[in-house]
């Protein structure tokens, strides 16, 4: 039987890609699940299909909306923050609104959901956070304006959780993906190398949340090589710019 069975779940963002893949495999495997994101209508449809589901709209920008969801949602076994917004920008095509647009989602909204769930998690001694970070989170990638600087300080809670949760029974882990074909990545005109499905990612995803370790990057070897730029000097980095 899976370790997931009878479990309850929180997936925050899990009305379209990812998260709505993560859904459907995790209710595949016995788990309770509540799920969350703005499109009420996106969330009952899918809770039709999965019968341990239950929909709690929420917007992860509006403080009031998180902790009305928190409320409604209860005592969880886990959460995973998977909300996320992207808008490919360059530097030399600044828009201010859409960058913070993106940093609100991304990372301020996982500050407001975790204010309000870390110390339940904490008191009760026990409960695990997934994070859906980026490969774009490791380095100031181009065009990632807002988006690479978001998912950075999302890497960066996670380790400070990582450090200070040590011992108090609760888990957190960092997952940090790869491009997977969603509609946030139908905006990139480049062409995307190992580009996953909704479906690997998520089967991904779980695979890390069924392990102890810390940190998981995937595709490999895409993740070595977006990994292997810390060791690489600037003038190879930035060569020809
Ligand atoms: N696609 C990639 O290549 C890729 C690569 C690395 C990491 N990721 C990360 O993976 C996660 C899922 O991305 P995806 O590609 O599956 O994108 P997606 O299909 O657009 O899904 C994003 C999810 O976040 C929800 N969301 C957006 N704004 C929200 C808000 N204000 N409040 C609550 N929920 C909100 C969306 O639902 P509503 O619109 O209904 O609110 C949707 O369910 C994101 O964190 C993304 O950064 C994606």
């Amino acid at each position: 039987m899976s370790s997931f069975n009878g479990k309850i779940y929180w997936i925050i963002g899990a009305s379209e890609g990812l998260g709505r893949a993560l859904a459907e495999a995790l209710g595949r495997q016995g788990a309770h699940l509540v799920l969350s994101a703005r499109n009420a209508e996106r969330l009952q449809a899918i809770c039709a299909s999965l019968p341990k589901a239950r929909a709690i709209p929420m917007d992860v920008t509006d403080p009031d909306s998180v902790r009305r969801a928190v409320a409604e949602a209860g005592e969880v076994d886990g959460l995973v923050y998977n909300a996320g917004a992207y808008d490919p920008m360059r530097s030399g095509d600044w828009d201010t609104e859409a960058a913070l647009a993106m940093t609100d989602v991304n990372y301020l909204g996982a500050l407001r959901v975790l204010g309000e769930t870390v110390p339940g998690f904490v008191q009760a001694k026990r409960g695990e956070i997934t994070l859906i970070g980026s490969l774009a989170g490791y380095h100031g990638l181009p065009a990632a304006i807002g988006y690479g600087a978001s998912k950075a300080a999302l890497i960066s809670l996670a380790e400070t959780m990582r450090h200070d949760l040590a011992g108090t029974g609760v888990t957190v882990r960092i997952v940090n993906p790869g491009f997977i074909k969603t509609r946030l990545t139908e905006k990139n005109a480049f062409k995307m190398p190992m580009l996953m499905t909704p479906e690997d990612a998520a089967d991904r995803v779980i695979r890390a949340m069924g392990r102890r370790r810390f940190r998981t990057d995937f595709p490999a070897p895409f993740s070595w090589l977006v990994r292997l730029i810390d060791y690489l000097p600037d003038f190879l980095v930035y060569r020809g710019k």
